[in-house]
């Protein structure tokens, strides 16, 4: 019985050392120690010992019995560490792999162009306008002082919706001149970014869709050296320091005098380049003092007050500042071109 118990013990003791996880080990725990293992199985036969020998084998008995709970208990501890060490492994995260970088979004250079604008104007006390796209000819033309023969009231210019010619896209910003006469207290300081249309084919310089801003000063005493004062300005803060401008006379209906404003050439500082084909300025704005039949249509009296306003191209505005050559770049949306602004 004792070389059962010993031989019992060692093939216990081997089997404890090999068994790969907690439920291995629990089924040798079971097949040795058990109420039907092999160990209680050998205990049982004590009864055929002769009474000398028997405290001697329930000794050695339990001496093994204490020995492979020990044994099993230490493998215990040491299997679970070896399966945390392989939990961590596997779930180990190697921060030093390259992330991938969520793909974002940014602001297109014309709203850029156009942040830019709107924030020097509020700088000098202007309020930002929304107005329709969808406008009426009255606001778009005959408030604005562009009677029935006007060239730019024509159906090949135009986008009508009604047989009439009444309502309209609108061709210019400039509508929003009367709609903040109807509606603001005097004085008027606005400016009016918007879409307008017109029946123009696409090119490398016009879209039947673009953009304007509208600008719009009344108050008492205003003279057309604000208006130019005011434009230097922007200039300089738009495109830098130093910027030439020049007035040229022009005319619009609802303006007396009109002008239009270029910009010094900014490629060959007013040399005459290919930019701006060879003149050295290139225009970037209409302008002029508000016509006093246009104050007087809005019920304000042009012996006491006076205004100007200007509307100025957008994508122009943007293609300068950012030195883009073709207009049609900014429509198409194309994600290598938005990417390098
Ligand atoms: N609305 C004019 C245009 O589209 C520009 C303009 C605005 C001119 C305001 C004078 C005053 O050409």
């Amino acid at each position: 019985m004792k070389e059962q118990l010993e031989a019992i013990r060692k093939q216990a003791l081997a089997d404890f050392a090999a068994a790969g996880d907690a439920a291995g080990l629990d089924a040798l725990r079971v097949k040795y120690l058990g109420k039907k293992g092999e160990l209680t199985a050998l205990l049982k036969q004590m009864g055929k010992l002769s009474p000398e020998e028997r405290p001697v084998m329930g000794q050695l008995a339990n001496t093994v019995r204490a020995d492979l709970e020990a044994a099993l208990e230490s493998r215990a501890g040491e299997l679970e560490e070896i399966a945390l060490e392989q939990r961590l492994k596997d779930e180990a995260l190697d921060i030093t792999i390259p992330g991938k970088a969520p793909k974002l979004g940014r602001r297109h250079p014309m709203y850029q162009a156009l942040d830019e604008i709107k924030d020097i104007f509020i700088s000098m006390g202007f309020t930002v306008l929304d107005g329709p796209e969808v406008e009426l000819a009255e606001y778009n033309f005959d408030r604005l002082n562009a009677d029935e023969g006007h060239p730019s009231r024509d159906w090949s210019d135009t986008f009508y919706f009604d047989e009439d010619s009444r309502v309209m896209l609108r061709s210019q910003t400039s509508p929003m001149q009367v709609r903040a006469m109807d509606s603001m207290e005097l004085p008027i300081r606005i400016i009016a970014p918007g879409r307008v249309y017109r029946k123009d084919e696409v090119d490398a310089t016009h879209s039947p869709m673009f953009h304007q801003v509208e600008g719009m000063v009344i108050d008492k005493g205003v003279t057309m050296a604000d208006l130019k004062g005011t434009l230097n300005t922007v200039v300089e803060k738009l495109y830098g320091k130093g910027t030439k401008t020049r007035f040229r006379p022009h005319h619009f209906p609802f303006t007396e005098p009109s002008c239009e404003m270029d910009v010094q050439c900014h490629k060959c500082g007013g040399v005459g380049c290919p930019t701006c084909k060879g003149e050295g300025w290139i225009e970037l704005l209409g302008a002029g003092m508000i016509h006093p039949k246009v104050l007087k249509m809005s019920g304000i009296d042009p012996e006491v007050y006076s205004g100007w306003a200007f509307g100025i191209g957008l994508e122009r505005t943007a293609m300068r500042r950012f030195k883009i050559a073709d207009l049609r770049l900014i429509f198409e949306n194309d994600v290598r071109f938005l990417e390098q602004f």
